[in-house]
């Protein structure tokens, strides 16, 4: 992919690290669990969800009586997270659905996953779809069956192949009281390449040889800000009916959080842990995106951060939210899924 020919705005040194000092010492939730409405009779997609924040999601949407689809890589995972969600909580009159074999790490397996989602939901609203499993690799080699950097498949790949077979489900003018899709994204995208956090030459890494890639948090990084363009170009392409059905897209920075992400990541990482949150407040952040009521179609595209408000991302991944740069993106991720997306 070329250099964007956009200027790149001067990123401010003082914003990125107040930015990235908030996101350990955050404001206190906006929007928490006795807030949240009655969710029976509306149906969540959550992903990445027999662990950490995704399984708090999970547990938090099932006390409302939501019926949850719960998207996994692994479904003994799944089904144990599943038992334990429903004896904590046996007066939920919702249930939960576990869907196993959505490794992200080879898109060949995502549309069976489709499929299967689509069986589960059968005629009922999609009402809230939450694009949260995500990979923080302890290093920079992973590469996917496709021979693409893990983080950057993982991430934004899957997600957005995955979210090709949800449209039709989700784009619907069925239940129209809540439509929601959050792309779960990082205060990491600060740490993403110049400019407009893409390693324009060869963003999937597939003609660097592992050696020369940066470090892994770069990669993270690159992931992130991919999160933050899928979340504003996926309304602006489906702006249509994404208005008529009130639907709100946006991305969430969800915090620093104790929980599986930063497994393999030795002595740093057990040390910044004395810093962070427990897992239940990213979820927190996540259905600050899913569930407020004070959201609007109007707000998609924009940035939540920890535990459940709007910062701006970093200055040059925002200003290619309007110039033409995330779009770009959107176009080379559509290009390397588009063998996989097959008839839906
Ligand atoms: N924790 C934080 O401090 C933090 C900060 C900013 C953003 N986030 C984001 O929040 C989201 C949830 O993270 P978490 O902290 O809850 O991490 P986690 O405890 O590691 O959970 C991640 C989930 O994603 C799944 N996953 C990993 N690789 C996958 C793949 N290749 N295909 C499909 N699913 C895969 C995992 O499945 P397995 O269990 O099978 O591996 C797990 O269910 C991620 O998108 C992460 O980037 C987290």
């Amino acid at each position: 992919m070329l250099v964007p020919e956009q200027q790149e705005p001067s990123c401010s040194r003082c914003y990125s690290t107040k930015e990235i000092y908030y996101g350990f010492r955050p404001n206190k939730p906006t929007l928490t669990p006795a807030d949240y409405p009655d969710l029976s009779d509306k149906t969540a997609v959550v992903t990445g969800c027999n662990t950490g924040i995704g399984k708090h999601v999970v547990e938090l949407l099932y006390q409302k009586n939501c019926n949850v689809i719960g998207v996994v890589r692994t479904d003994a995972k799944g089904e144990e997270a599943k038992k334990e969600i429903i004896a904590n909580n046996p007066k939920s009159k919702g249930n939960i659905t576990i869907i196993g074999g959505c490794d992200y790490l080879d898109l060949e397996k995502v549309p069976a996953v489709g499929g299967k989602i689509k069986e589960a939901l059968g005629d009922k609203p999609l009402n809230i779809i939450i694009h949260n499993a995500g990979l923080m690799a302890p290093d920079n080699k992973g590469t996917s069956v496709q021979g693409y950097e893990a983080m950057f498949q993982t991430n934004v790949l899957g997600s957005q192949l995955l979210q090709h077979f949800l449209d039709p489900l989700f784009l619907k003018e069925d239940d129209i009281s809540l439509k929601r899709i959050v792309w779960v994204s990082s205060g990491a995208h600060f740490l993403a390449p110049h400019p407009f956090g893409i390693n324009w030459e060869d963003p999937l890494y597939e003609s660097v040889p592992i050696a020369e890639r940066p470090s892994q948090m770069t990669l993270y990084g690159q992931s992130k800000a991919g999160n933050i363009y899928q979340a504003k170009i996926w309304f602006e392409k489906n702006k249509e009916i994404a208005e008529k059905i009130n639907c709100v897209s946006v991305s969430c920075y969800p915090g620093n959080l104790k929980t599986d992400l930063q497994r393999g990541w030795g002595l740093s990482l057990a040390i910044a842990r004395a810093l962070m949150w427990d897992g239940i407040y990213g979820a927190y952040s996540e259905l600050f995106g899913a569930l407020s009521p004070t959201l609007k179609s109007s707000d998609s595209g924009k940035y939540v951060v920890p535990f459940g408000e709007f910062h701006d991302p970093r200055e040059d991944v925002k200003a290619a939210l309007t110039n033409g740069v995330a779009e770009k993106v959107w176009e080379f991720v559509e290009e390397k899924i588009a063998p996989f997306v097959g008839d839906k």
